[in-house]
């Protein structure tokens, strides 16, 4: 079965029609800059030539799955650290379901990476709690129980350093402050993660983001109680997960 993913980045909007039995695209991603600034119209407009253009490609009828950089509650987009501000109180889900004229799911970004890395990938057949952290722009969370998600968790925004953990641990801040990977993880990524670990005692951490396509880079320094490994869907996690929760609500 084919769906429809979309994953609404810092940088990029990524879409593909997604082969649902596979766990992979079923064709080319098609990516467009993140409109500046990225207000909900600029990016509803570009989400549906995202959608246009992949499903030019591959025709695919049905609802599409968006992932988005923020808690998603009924479709409402709840927090916005690191898009525009105009999206908190936003109805993400009627607004582009407008402008796509199908129905439409919205979702956390790290929900959606770790549901596909749970159907397909690094989280596959695991019970316990799990945890997927996503490394990038910002730091996303997802938690699952038994292979249940807990949605929303935001463990980015966990305080350390005397403010959200993300603004320091993160990617982009390694980027930012020109840290070597190594200063990076035994600076920020390790204290980062032992705060987690202490709260939550999770059995399996999924590692996720862009970063994860080149675990070799920094696993070799991860010190953790859980075992740690890197996701499987690499960068195409959001868009996968997002597909599939679009077909699980809407068939
Ligand atoms: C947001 C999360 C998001 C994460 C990764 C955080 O700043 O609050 O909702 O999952 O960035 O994009």
């Amino acid at each position: 079965m084919l769906g429809i993913g979309v994953d609404f980045g810092g940088t990029g909007i990524k879409g593909a029609v997604v082969d649902l039995d596979a766990g992979e695209l079923a064709a080319s991603r098609h990516r467009i800059p993140t409109p500046d600034p990225s207000a909900p119209d600029a990016v509803a407009a570009t989400i549906t030539e995202v959608v246009a253009a992949a499903v030019g490609e591959v025709p695919c009828d049905g609802p599409v799955g968006i992932a988005v950089p923020g808690v998603v509650t009924a479709g409402v987009v709840r927090t916005a650290a690191n898009i525009d501000d105009r999206w908190i109180g936003t109805d993400g889900r009627a607004l582009l379901a407008a402008s796509l004229r199908r129905d439409v799911v919205l979702l956390n970004d790290a929900d959606a990476a770790g549901i596909a890395e749970m159907r397909f990938g690094a989280g596959a057949g695991r019970d316990g709690v799990v945890m997927l952290l996503t490394l990038g722009t910002g730091i996303g969370s997802a938690l699952f129980v038994d292979g249940k998600l807990v949605p929303n968790t935001e463990l980015g925004h966990l305080v350390m350093w005397g403010g959200s953990a993300e603004e320091q641990a993160s990617a982009k801040a390694r980027k930012d402050e020109g840290l070597d990977w190594e200063a990076w993880v035994e600076t920020r990524v390790n204290p980062y993660l032992a705060y987690v670990e202490a709260l939550f005692w999770p059995d399996l951490i999924v590692v996720s983001g862009g970063i994860s396509k080149e675990p070799e880079r920094f696993f070799p320094y991860l010190e953790t109680r859980a075992e740690i490994v890197p996701a499987e869907l690499k960068n195409n996690a959001g868009i996968v997960g997002a597909a599939a929760a679009a077909r699980e609500a809407h068939g």
